[in-house]
Order: C-alpha cells, then sequence, then structure tokens
C-alpha cells in the first residue's frame, strides 16, 4: 500500500516489542509490575475536576481563539511573570494538545527540508521524529553518565554548521532525570545568540526536582535570549493531567502566531473544557504538586537504592522529573545477553517486570524506570528483579 514518503522516515518505537510483550501478560491476568509509563499514576486534583464541571455547566462548549483560553493564557502569562518578571502577552503564548502537540506545532513553524537540529542523546522519542517530520534533520549531542547526562554547550558549538536552525533542550530530562545547571544554559543561550539558533526548551518537568534545588530556565539568563526561546510545558506531568491533552508555549509573536496558523488547519485547539481545567491548575492551589513531589522523593529513594544493591546495574539519583535510567551492561555476560533490549525483555519474561530500554531513546546500555508507581509496588518489583537476576 502506498504511504507517504515521510513515513518512511520515521523510525517504529523500540518500546513496541516489550509493551507488546507486556499487555499481552497482562490480559492473560499475568501480574506484571509496569516502570514503563512516563505518566503521573496520581488522579488530577479536585479543584481542577471541579473546575471542568463548572465549565461544561456554563456551557464553554464552543470553538476558541486557536491560541487557546484567553483565561488560561492569561493564567500563564501572571505565573510566568511572578515568578521570572517576564512580560509575555497572551499573544506570545500558545496552548496546544500536549507538550507534543506545541513541541510539534513549533517544529512545523521554524523546520524546513535541509535545517539541522541539534537534539542532546539520551532524549525523549518525539524529538528526533518531530525533527524529520518537518524535513529537518536530527543531529545527534552526546552526553555522558559520568557528565549527570547534561549536555554541553561547548560540543553543541563544534555541530553547528550554516544550516542549524536550533537546539532542543530538555530540563530535568525524560529519560535520564538529568537537569542542566544555570550555568550551561547560560551557555546554551550564548551559543544561540551567536550563531543564530533557536533553543526550544522542554520544560515539562520542571515542578518535579529534588534536593530543594531551583529550577533552571532560559527565562533566568539574557534577556536577549526572548526572540529566540520558545519554552514548553505542560499541565500534563505537574498536575497528573496527562488525558487532558493540555500544553502551551511562550515565544516570539512571530513564532507563536505561525503555530496557531498550523493549529488552525490542523486541531484547531485542544478541548475547551480541558483548558478552562488547566486554568484552574495554574491559578488554582499547588499543595497537590508539592505532596506528588514528596511523594516521588520517597519513591526515587526506594527505586536508586534498590536498583544499587542489585549487582549489574549502575544507578545514580536522578535531578529530576520520575525516571531512574540505571546502566545496565554490568547484566550483559550475566544473563548471556547484549543490548538493553533483551534485558528489558529477560526483566520482563523472568520477573514480570516492565521496563523501557534505552534504545528508544538513542542510549543503548540503559533502561529506563518510571517510578510513578506506588512505594509497595516498587518494592515488589525491586524484589522481583533481584531474584530474576541475583
Ligand atoms: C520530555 C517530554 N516532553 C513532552 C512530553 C509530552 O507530554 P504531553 O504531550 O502529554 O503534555 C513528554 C511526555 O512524556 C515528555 O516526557
Amino acid at each position: 500500500m502506498k504511504l507517504a514518503d515521510r513515513i518512511a522516515t520515521l523510525s517504529p518505537s523500540a518500546t513496541i516489542e516489550v509493551k507488546a510483550v507486556a499487555d499481552r501478560l497482562k490480559a492473560k491476568g499475568v501480574d506484571v509490575i509496569d516502570f514503563g509509563p512516563g505518566e503521573p499514576d496520581f488522579d488530577t486534583p479536585e479543584n481542577i475536576k471541579a473546575a471542568a464541571h463548572r465549565a461544561i455547566d456554563e456551557n464553554l462548549s464552543h470553538y476558541l481563539p486557536t491560541l487557546g483560553l484567553p483565561k488560561l493564557r492569561r493564567a500563564l502569562a501572571a505565573s510566568y511573570r511572578a515568578r521570572y518578571g517576564t512580560d509575555y502577552s497572551v499573544d506570545e503564548i500558545i496552548v496546544g494538545c500536549g507538550g507534543k502537540g506545541v513541541l510539534y506545532a513549533a517544529a512545523m513553524a521554524l523546520f524546513s527540508a535541509g535545517d539541522e537540529v541539534i537534539v542532546p542523546a539520551p532524549y525523549w522519542v518525539s524529538y528526533p521524529e518531530q525533527v524529520r517530520i518537518a524535513g529537518a534533520r536530527p543531529v545527534i549531542l552526546n552526553t555522558s553518565d559520568e557528565d549527570g547526562f547534561v549536555p554541553r554547550a561547548s560540543h553543541a558549538a563544534a555541530l553547528v554548521t550554516d544550516r542549524t536552525r536550533a537546539i532542543i533542550l530538555c530540563s530535568p530530562s525524560n529519560p535520564t532525570g538529568g537537569v542542566i545547571p544555570q550555568e550551561e544554559i547560560d551557555r546554551f543561550v550564548a551559543l544561540a545568540l551567536r550563531a543564530d539558533l533557536y533553543i526550544i526548551f522542554d520544560e515539562c518537568y520542571e515542578k518535579f526536582i529534588y534536593d530543594g534545588r531551583r529550577h533552571a530556565t532560559p527565562l533566568l539568563s539574557d534577556g536577549r535570549v526572548r526572540d529566540r526561546l520558545i519554552l514548553v510545558s505542560a499541565v500534563s506531568k505537574t498536575y497528573a493531567m496527562t488525558g487532558w491533552r493540555v500544553g502551551y508555549a511562550v515565544g516570539p509573536k512571530p513564532v507563536v502566531e505561525a503555530m496557531g496558523t498550523l493549529q488552525s488547519h490542523d486541531a484547531t485547539h485542544t478541548s475547551a473544557v480541558s483548558q478552562a481545567a488547566a486554568a484552574e491548575a495554574i491559578e488554582g492551589p499547588q499543595e497537590s504538586v508539592a505532596a506528588m513531589l514528596r511523594e516521588y522523593t520517597s519513591r526515587r529513594a526506594a527505586m536508586v537504592e534498590g536498583l544499587g544493591s542489585i549487582r549489574g546495574f549502575a544507578c545514580k539519583p536522578p535531578a529530576g522529573a520520575f525516571y531512574a535510567f540505571p546502566r545496565v551492561t554490568g547484566l550483559y555476560g550475566r544473563l548471556g545477553v547484549s543490548g538493553s533490549a533483551a534485558v528489558a525483555k529477560h526483566l520482563l519474561e523472568e520477573a514480570r517486570v516492565a521496563t523501557v530500554p534505552g534504545e528508544a531513546f538513542g542510549a543503548p546500555g540503559y533502561v529506563r524506570f518510571s517510578y510513578a508507581l506506588a512505594l509497595e509496588r516498587i518494592r515488589e518489583g525491586l524484589e522481583r528483579i533481584r531474584r530474576a537476576v541475583g
């Protein structure tokens, strides 16, 4: 069957095999402990759900402006102003279908055939694919485990050519949990200014940072970055709202306008009710976020300690997000396998534990464990792994 050429450029997800096996096992009634999903296991907080009910009762059921519900964009502008002293107007903010939707719109608005976009690895799966869909070429910037997987601007500078259009940064990172320190972000900003590049900065996990560290962001860097910065976030992770599909970006007006034009021919906008709920998430009480961070903090300790005590896993504490990303090359010899996809398969078949192999993120040799599941399940999963590989 003839499909569009662009489909041939997309990689099938390396996560599919393990997920398919996990789903088959679950369907058969097998109790699989699932460290796979990149989403909070918490329910959306009550005040946010109540705002959605109100929106339905008040008949918020018509089309909205393409850029999004004005009340939500005003709430976002106020939130950025309060936190960082910025002066973004509602015309410089676009709401879309999740962080993924706005990242896609940004890629389509900014990249053309022949362009190059620097993407640090390990990367979130959709960055290289979105770049390719836009016709451009992802150029991988390697990072190292020893350096906390922090992308370095000096290494990025060596990859810049006259075709480079942008750098996509993610902090805290999915999949590594790595956080880019403010000084390094400042260096990336200096590089963007020098080499005339955009920075797409994905801070979807901005509220989940451990050990009392402050979130580092280009909004705290040289203010001249404003013309080159597309900052992306979402309510998905922060407020346990993955299914509501609300993400947003702030950026220069012409870029936001272009993203809006694209969206006007695509989704039009994300659900009005979801946007009303997201406005409450941004403006309303924030205790639920603090409670989730406390819970993730305990789970992170259990995860890192547990994996660290099993021979073959080398696991450093993630600085943010809710993923542990241990090196598993130490297991290859013992299990008689090679590649982290084979390790993930072994863990699934022998320990009934689902994970995501690093190949999915451009990082063979590693396995991602999401710890967005209850502490007892984490402990049980670790015990099963210990028995299966011990
Ligand atoms: C780094 C990163 N960015 C963006 C997203 C997209 O989130 P959503 O589209 O659900 O808001 C995710 C989701 O897993 C993510 O991990």
